[in-house]
């Protein structure tokens, strides 16, 4: 173990104060929390803060929507989201808020210290503006018919139908989502944050190692098309800080989010009596580090905008920032159609046991911006597989003999000197996989400890020696064996399962199973009794789980799942009555998906290749966000045949996929039945 104690401040992105955290969420909070004890285990001082992001357009607008005010609003989802923390045994150091006092004074010392630098600009935007509420629109809000294809109900940045990008105030028949009203343009002023005045310093922050290489690539892009002035005001009605000296104007949510942390930390500092500047003056670099875990949705946010603002605000910037991929569940995009959309809350009510999910996740974590999948029967099958049927089944397995036979005593010397050595020093190798967030490389060497410690056992054979009394000193000694063996998967696994270690230790009897606790064995030592730590993972809660969080689409609408999200899906009304002479026009027929790619420069499309049976087309399909191109090869669906070629953005598409849904990662590709061949007319 390393000798010098480091000190550590970690962060998690700060979830939005208007809904609750859901398993996508968890991924985030579960892989920091590990990484956190991890470091706290190998006794290192980490101090882990977090809070909820309570500014923003979104979250007025719901507390609005509920009828309270909206520090009524943050201060309920706030209760909520520190439960459901806590129950997944998610141990911060500080909960905050971004509606602090502390939050506020940061941000307007950063703010003002930019502004002496010279880094913040002022200049008129015309946007538009919804008259009867009396508010600025965000894209988000603005729906109108496509300036390119006329398709109708098409958001104010891009039509989903034929992938246009466009102004929002290009859009024709435009009308406020949340009032319904028709825009009407009107100018303001706003504040703007230099960017490009740091872009020599970024891309020398970029280059000093703390970054994943997809991240330093994904940045070395955006330096390639010109880094922005960054608009960090809002216009009054907004929930947030007002910016000094310019009355009605208020510091965008994304501004004051990330100085958050630093306001969680402060507060901290308050209860522990820690220094502030130990962390955040600058050159603080040589004597702490600073890590930020977030998705990959907000690099931006994190790796440009955030260190920038704390250098022109004199401030040390992290030393790291890791992203992590997208949580999908059984292949697709979360949907609440499909009941995959599930709140920890639904998880906790049908499954209890939030240590299933923390060790699925674990296993699938690498410390990459992939997505990751959680197939919920592999779930069922590793979780029951490994824990139950592996680690816990040692400890069983054991201790009924210490118990009964031996006064719970295990033997005073190890028979095995050679096995338990070798379990020791793979937590080297181990603890190194942790640090790089490698957490499925370390549960798969875990496991093979786990496989090799039932290996024995297995050829001891206790159950079978304990028959003939002369072999009682040797029925001890295997056991002790065992139970030192699990005494050693436990603490590897602590990180990941905090509530079996807590209960492992009562058991074992010991003081602590820290890293460097791995070195003493158990010899001659008395343990407490065994009670079960883990039951299995039951496939019908799973079913139930998944059923409870099934949404019936028709009867929610849309609201903004997330304050820089689009609303989810909305009804669709009915297009207007034709008569069959309009629909025979339509020649539909089955086609056969021979391939499927992504285009990287489109955001929503696949690229289809359909066989007809007697050729093939060229389609292109806005149904990325849900399907996977891999999934659709081989697969049968149908195409409507003879719509002429049309442009798209990028492309040429000689044909249209049918598909149903409002939209995301709720899209349905209509599939004929087996037996339809390719080029059969559909009736
Ligand atoms: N409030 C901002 C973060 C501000 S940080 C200064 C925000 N909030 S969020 O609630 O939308 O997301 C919180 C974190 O959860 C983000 O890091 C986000 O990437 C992550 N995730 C949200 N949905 C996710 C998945 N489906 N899968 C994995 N992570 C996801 O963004
Ligand atoms: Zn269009």
């Amino acid at each position: 173990m390393s000798t010098t104690a480091r000190r550590l401040l970690v962060t998690s992105a700060l979830p939005y104060a208007n809904g609750p955290i859901h398993l996508g969420h968890l991924v985030e909070y579960i892989q920091t929390d590990i990484w956190v004890r991890f470091q706290k285990s190998r006794g290192h001082e980490c101090h882990y803060v977090c809070a909820d992001d309570a500014h923003g357009t979104a979250i007025m607008l719901k507390a609005e929507q509920n009828g309270v005010t909206p520090e009524e609003q943050i201060a309920t989802v706030k209760a909520d989201h520190q439960r459901d923390f806590a129950d997944f045994l998610i141990t911060f150091d500080n909960y905050h808020s971004t509606h602090s006092p502390e939050n506020r004074e940061f941000s307007e010392t950063i703010y003002l210290r930019n502004r002496e630098g010279g880094h913040i600009a002022t200049r008129p935007v015309r946007q538009l503006f919804d008259p009867e509420k009396s508010l600025f629109l965000a894209d988000r809000f603005i729906k109108g018919d496509c300036p390119k294809c006329n398709a109708k109900d098409q958001y104010g940045d891009s039509c989903e139908v034929c992938g246009a990008t466009y102004a929002p105030t290009e859009l024709k028949n435009p009308y406020s989502t949340i009032s319904g009203a028709t825009p009407v343009e009107k100018e303001s002023l706003h504040y703007f944050f230099k960017l490009p005045d740091f872009e020599a310093m970024l891309k020398e922050w970029t280059r000093a190692g703390g970054l994943q290489t997809e991240v330093a690539n994904k940045l070395a892009e955006w330096f390639e098309s010109g880094l922005n002035d960054w608009d960090i005001s809002r216009d009054a009605p907004y929930f947030g800080f007002e910016i000094p000296d310019a009355p009605g104007k208020y510091f965008y949510v994304w501004l004051d989010a990330p100085i958050g942390y630093m306001a969680s930390f402060k507060n901290l500092c308050g209860k522990q009596g820690l220094n502030f500047d130990d962390y955040w003056a600058p050159g603080a670099e040589s004597k702490t580090e600073v890590y930020h875990f977030i998705g990959k949705d907000i690099v931006y946010f994190h790796a440009l905008f955030w260190p920038a603002m704390l250098h022109g605000a004199n401030f040390r910037k992290p030393s790291g920032v890791f992203a992590h991929g997208f949580l999908t569940v059984n292949g697709h995009k979360m949907s609440k159609s499909r009941g995959t959309f599930i709140k920890g809350r639904t998880y906790l009510d049908h499954l209890q046991n939030p240590e299933y999910l923390r060790y699925y996740f674990a296993s699938k974590l690498s410390g990459s911006v992939e997505d990751i999948d959680l197939n919920l029967e592999d779930f069922t099958l590793k979780v029951n597989s490994d824990l139950v049927g592996k680690v816990v089944n040692i400890a069983s397995r054991c201790a009924g003999f210490i118990n009964k036979q031996f006064d719970s005593t295990l033997s005073a010397q190890c028979v095995e000197e050679e096995l338990l050595a070798e379990f020791i020093a793979s937590g080297d190798g181990i603890a190194e996989h942790y640090e790089a967030r490698d957490f499925g490389r370390a549960i798969r060497e875990i496991m093979a400890l786990a496989d090799k410690a039932n290996q024995y056992i297995d050829e001891k054979k206790p159950w079978a020696l304990a028959k003939d009394p002369a072999n009682r000193e040797e029925v001890q000694a295997v056991c002790s064996v065992g139970l030192n063996l699990y005494r050693q998967l436990i603490v590897y696994l602590a990180p990941i399962l905090p509530g079996i270690a807590e209960s492992s230790r009562a058991f074992l009897d010991l003081a602590s199973l820290n890293w460097e606790s791995r070195y003493n064995l158990m010899l001659g030592h008395r343990i407490n009794a065994f009670t079960p730590l883990m039951t299995r993972v039951e496939k019908d809660k799973v079913q139930a789980m998944v059923d409870a969080s099934k949404e019936n689409l028709t009867a929610t609408v849309a609201a903004p799942a997330k304050a820089e999200a689009k609303p989810a899906a909305e009804i669709e009304a009915l297009a207007p009555t034709i008569t069959i002479d309009d629909f025979v026009k339509v020649d539909l027929r089955v086609a056969k998906i021979v391939n499927a790619e992504h285009i990287p420069e489109a955001a929503k499309l696949l690229k289809l290749t359909l066989d007809l049976g007697n050729e093939q087309r060229t389609v292109f399909a806005g149904i990325k966000s849900a399907y996977k191109p891999e999934d659709l090869i081989g697969r049968l669906t149908v195409m409507v045949a003879n719509l002429a070629p049309r442009k798209m953005k990028f492309v040429m598409s000689e044909g249209m996929v049918l598909a149903a849904g409002p939209g995301g990662g709720d899209i349905f590709l209509l599939t004929p039945d087996d037996g339809a061949t390719p080029g059969m007319k559909v009736k």
